[in-house]
């Protein structure tokens, strides 16, 4: 997938320009800097990854292409609660919930959800499979994440769209809100 790709996975779910954005396991950047593409140059984006340099090269990415947008960088596991982000308009999680246990991902998620401002988008990127292998360990179809997504108290969830994945079956976004 390139660039373009990942915008077209992310664009149904960005309700409007600017706000500020949260990109969870953001590793080198291909959704935030999609994020950063949709969002424009007045938004305000965390990105936050337990990979240094992974952020490192994100950062020189987002500097060539995207010089204009704010973007905060944090070494961090986003499974630790954070008390210093301000309300987030939205959070991207992609490819990264899948490293959460299945007995721990309703946690993970209602943490996550406790970030965003009351009408806020959680759009969640995921490979449409519930059987994981030895790099993507613990996947969440579709279906599966809208049953996970009422569980933690989201009204509304849509699938955005879906790709066929030379690694996994489909990969998918969805939005909840
Ligand atoms: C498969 S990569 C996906 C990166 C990016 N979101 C994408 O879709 O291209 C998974 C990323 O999530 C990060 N990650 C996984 N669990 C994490 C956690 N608990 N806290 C912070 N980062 C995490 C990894 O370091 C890695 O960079």
């Amino acid at each position: 997938m390139n660039h373009t790709d990942h915008v077209n996975l992310l664009r149904g779910g960005i309700p409007a320009p600017g706000g500020v954005w949260d990109d969870f396991g953001s590793g080198t950047g291909a959704f935030t800097l999609a994020l950063a593409e949709l969002l424009g140059p007045d938004a305000e984006i965390y990105s936050i990854d337990q990979d240094r340099g992974s952020l490192r090269t994100q950062a020189r990415a987002m500097q060539s292409h995207f010089p204009h947008t704010t973007v905060h960088y944090r070494t961090a596991n986003f499974t630790q609660p954070f008390d210093d982000l301000p309300p987030l308009d939205g959070l991207v999680v992609a490819n990264a919930l899948h490293f959460q246990k299945y007995a721990a991902q309703a946690s993970v998620v209602q943490q996550l959800k406790s970030y965003l401002r009351p009408e806020g988008h959680f759009i969640v990127v995921e490979y449409g499979v519930d059987r994981g292998n030895h790099w993507v360990p613990y996947p969440l179809s579709y279906r599966s994440w809208k049953k996970l997504a009422y569980t933690c108290g989201f009204t509304h969830t849509q699938l955005l769209a879906e790709r066929p994945s030379r690694f996994l079956h489909t990969i998918y976004a969805a939005v909840s809100w």
